[in-house]
C-alpha cells in the first residue's frame, strides 16, 4: 500500500521543518500571532470534546523570569510563555477512570503540537517544556489549586542557528516501527 501521489502537501512541510528552538531573540511577538497559536490549540482534538486545557499566555519580562528560574527546562530566554493547565475541577466533575485519565494529557499533546506547527507557519521558534516545578508555577501565575500547570510552551523569533540537515536527523525508519496489517509485516 504505497501512497501514489509524492508530492507533498504544505502541512507535511511544515511538520517535517519543525524543530524545538532554543535561542531566541529580544524582538517581541505580536499579539495577533499569539491569537493565532492560541486559535489553533482551540481547534485541537479533544477527547469527548471535553476541552480541559486553560491557556496562560505570559509576556511580561518580571514573570517570565520567574518562570525561568522554576524551570530547569527552559534553557533559554523566550519572549512569550504559553502555560497549559488541566482544569482539575472539570476532571472531578465528570469522573474520570482509569482510560479517561490517559486521555487528559493526549488532549494536552494535541493542543501542544498544534501550537508548534501554528508557530512554525509564523516563522515563530518554539520549544515545548515540561521540566518545571508545578508548586512554583502555580504560585508565580496566581493560579486557583483547580487548574494543573502541565505544559509550557516557550515562543519567540529564533535566532538564526547552523541548521541540521533533515538528512543528518535520527528518527527511526518507518520499516522499523511499522508494521503492515499484522505484527512484523511488511509492506508490499
Ligand atoms: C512532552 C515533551 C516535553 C519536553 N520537555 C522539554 C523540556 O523540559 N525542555 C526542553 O528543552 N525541551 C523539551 N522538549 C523538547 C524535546 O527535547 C525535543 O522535542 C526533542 O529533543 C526533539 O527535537 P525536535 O522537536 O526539534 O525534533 C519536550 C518535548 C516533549 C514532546
Amino acid at each position: 500500500m504505497k501512497p501514489t501521489d509524492s508530492s507533498p502537501a504544505p502541512i507535511f512541510e511544515i511538520i517535517k521543518s519543525r524543530r524545538v528552538t532554543r535561542k531566541f531573540s529580544h524582538e517581541s511577538v505580536p499579539l495577533l500571532s499569539i491569537h493565532r497559536l492560541l486559535e489553533a490549540a482551540r481547534w485541537a482534538p479533544t477527547a469527548g470534546m471535553r476541552r480541559l486545557n486553560n491557556y496562560i499566555v505570559v509576556s511580561n519580562p518580571k514573570s517570565l523570569h520567574k518562570l525561568r528560574a522554576a524551570s530547569p527546562g527552559i534553557l533559554s530566554y523566550p519572549q512569550v510563555i504559553i502555560v497549559i493547565c488541566i482544569d482539575t475541577s472539570k476532571v472531578k466533575a465528570l469522573a474520570f477512570n482509569d482510560s479517561n485519565q490517559r486521555s487528559i494529557y493526549v488532549d494536552l499533546g494535541t493542543a501542544t503540537e498544534n501550537i508548534l506547527l501554528a508557530a512554525e507557519e509564523l516563522k515563530l521558534g518554539a520549544c515545548p517544556v515540561m521540566a518545571f516545578h508545578k508548586a512554583a508555577v502555580q504560585i508565580i501565575l496566581n493560579l486557583p489549586d483547580t487548574f494543573e500547570p502541565a505544559m509550557m510552551i516557550i515562543i519567540g523569533h529564533p535566532v538564526p542557528q547552523k541548521s541540521i540537515k533533515q538528512s543528518h536527523i535520527k528518527l527511526p525508519t518507518l520499516d522499523e516501527t511499522v508494521h503492515w496489517e499484522n505484527y512484523g509485516g511488511k509492506t508490499t
